[in-house]
């Protein structure tokens, strides 16, 4: 595979979960953190949990892994956007950047959305990051799924994005993993949908005791 994966924010949960993966599709993966030592910690984890994996994975800082990327994936928490987003400018000019934020809260102990600045946090980010083409995808994937190579996913990966091209190169990203299906859902502004969809999952999660996903029917007929 060709092409650099930067994850910024990359040692958490969905960071690490689409690092492996991609790592296992053939990509040279970049993890970011705020702290160089923290993604190099990140990165001997998964190659010690995987060493039948042959990796081309590094751990730097979000910044130069940013610079470093093709592709910048963005798997921080809403909370925490704004401040990554303004060190980005210039290490994101031109490339495709993949928000998988959902505005996600837990108040009240009940799943609920934060209210955001912007009609979705997707565009939020082409907002601070004007010259980069956003996309919005990975939303509905469990992190604890993609982390466990011995479950098969089997799910549908909904890829929103203005720019047609970049949203086709996500939806391949999806695609080079296995039972993953990347599905072009549409336009940026549809983003907002694909990032509140992680309040049902959740509910259904509850209701079935299962990590559920989407799948979309009829696209083939
Ligand atoms: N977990 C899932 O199943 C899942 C699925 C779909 C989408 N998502 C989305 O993915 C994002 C991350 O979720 P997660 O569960 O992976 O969270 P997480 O495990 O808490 O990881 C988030 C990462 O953000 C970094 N971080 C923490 N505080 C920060 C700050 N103040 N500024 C910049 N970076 C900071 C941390 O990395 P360092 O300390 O190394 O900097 C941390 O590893 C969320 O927006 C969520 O909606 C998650």
């Amino acid at each position: 595979m060709s092409g650099i994966i930067g994850i910024l924010g990359g040692t958490g949960q969905l960071g690490s979960g689409l690092a492996l993966r991609f790592s296992q599709a053939g990509y040279k993966v970049v993890i970011g953190s705020r702290s160089k030592d923290n993604a190099a910690q990140a990165v001997e984890k998964l190659k010690s949990e995987h060493p039948e994996l042959n990796f081309d994975i590094s751990g730097t800082d979000n910044k130069t892994a940013a610079a470093e990327a093709d592709i910048v994936v963005l798997t921080v928490h809403y909370e925490h956007l704004v401040d990554l987003l303004a060190q980005l400018k210039a290490e994101t000019n031109g490339k495709i950047v993949v928000s998988t934020i959902n505005p996600l809260t837990f108040a009240g102990g009940k799943a609920g959305l934060l209210p955001v600045a912007a009609n979705s946090v997707a565009e939020l980010v082409q907002e601070h990051l004007p010259e980069a083409k956003v996309t919005a995808a990975f939303h509905t994937v469990s992190a604890a799924l993609l982390s466990n190579l011995g479950k098969p996913l089997d799910e549908d990966i909904l890829v929103a994005g203005d720019d047609k091209a970049a949203r086709q190169e996500v939806a391949g990203l999806a695609n080079a993993i296995p039972g993953l299906q990347g599905v072009e859902a549409g336009p940026l502004r549809i983003a907002k949908y694909l990032e509140e969809m992680i309040v049902l999952i959740i509910s259904l999660n509850r209701v079935h005791k299962a990590q559920t996903g989407f799948r979309v029917t009829g696209l083939h007929e």
